[in-house]
């Protein structure tokens, strides 16, 4: 069974002038694949992690993950299904400043009840995969991008997630913090099998990924695997996005 199974998907956000930002969009992802997502400024991203994340709803269609339809549930279990099944990372890290950077990588078991001596080691084993032992008693304001970035990694995966959902996680960084996040979140999911699905415009960072999605107008456009190098697979990637077409500032910052 994959991890994440997405039925015929649409969104239609109604207003004055109601707007199709997903439409029958249908696609799975396996255990311990690290997909992406790509597409033009407007082209639906956000809203399809949303609605994945059950932080927004469908209009029709629907999202199943390890075959259960979060959607179904009520308020109280959406938000443990979420805490318990789901990892987020976003563009803007999303740390807590009154916490050191432990106490934000251990909120969600601190939310859980979790016992100390358990907490701590969870704490240390994600600590050292993500390279960031000496700095968990700062503030997140005494720390670089790059750390912000990780910490809110570590936060994302300290309870090994079914899925683990990104949102422009490379937006705020520079080229060099960038790479390094994208490596170590491509040898997490070597090590732990975990299953990414991250949203970015970089083609550089969709170049680790397993395989990238394109979408155009809400609808699903093409995919594309990775082979064995990850430097054809950026030149397929960057080939794709100029057949895509929108914006060109949109499309990537090339930083190789
Ligand atoms: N809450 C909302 N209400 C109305 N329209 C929205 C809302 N959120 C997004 N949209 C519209 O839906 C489309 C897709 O938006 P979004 O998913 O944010 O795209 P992307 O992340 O690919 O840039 C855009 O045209 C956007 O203006
Ligand atoms: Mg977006």
């Amino acid at each position: 069974m994959p991890v994440l199974e997405v039925n015929n998907l649409s969104k239609i956000y109604v207003g004055k002038v109601s707007h199709k930002a997903l439409d029958n969009v249908r696609f799975s992802v396996e255990k311990g694949q690290f997909a992406g997502i790509m597409g033009p400024s407007g082209s639906g991203k956000t809203t399809l992690l949303n609605v994945i994340a059950t932080i927004d709803e469908p209009t029709s269609g629907d999202v199943l993950i390890n075959g259960k339809n979060p959607h179904l549930l009520n308020a109280t279990d959406t938000a443990l299904f979420r805490r318990h099944e789901l990892g987020f990372v976003f563009q803007h890290f999303n740390l807590l400043d009154a916490l050191t950077v432990e106490e934000n990588i251990v909120l969600p078991l601190t939310l859980d009840g979790v016992p100390v001596k358990e907490m701590d080691k969870k704490l240390h084993d994600v600590a050292a995969k993500l390279g960031i032992e000496n700095i968990l008693t700062k503030r997140t304001y005494e720390i670089s991008g790059g750390q912000m970035q990780r910490t809110a990694i570590a936060r994302a995966i300290i309870h090994k997630p079914s899925l683990i959902l990104a949102d422009e996680p490379t937006g705020n960084l520079d080229s060099k913090a960038s790479n390094d996040v994208m490596q170590t979140l491509a040898a997490i999911k070597e090590q732990e099998a975990a299953t990414v699905l991250m949203v970015t415009h970089d083609a550089v960072a969709a170049s680790y990924c397993d395989r990238v999605l394109f979408i155009k107008d809400g609808k699903f456009y093409n995919e594309i695997y990775r082979g064995d190098s990850r430097q054809a697979f950026f030149q397929k990637i960057i080939d794709m996005l100029s057949l895509l077409g929108g914006n060109r500032h949109d499309l990537s910052t090339v930083r190789l």
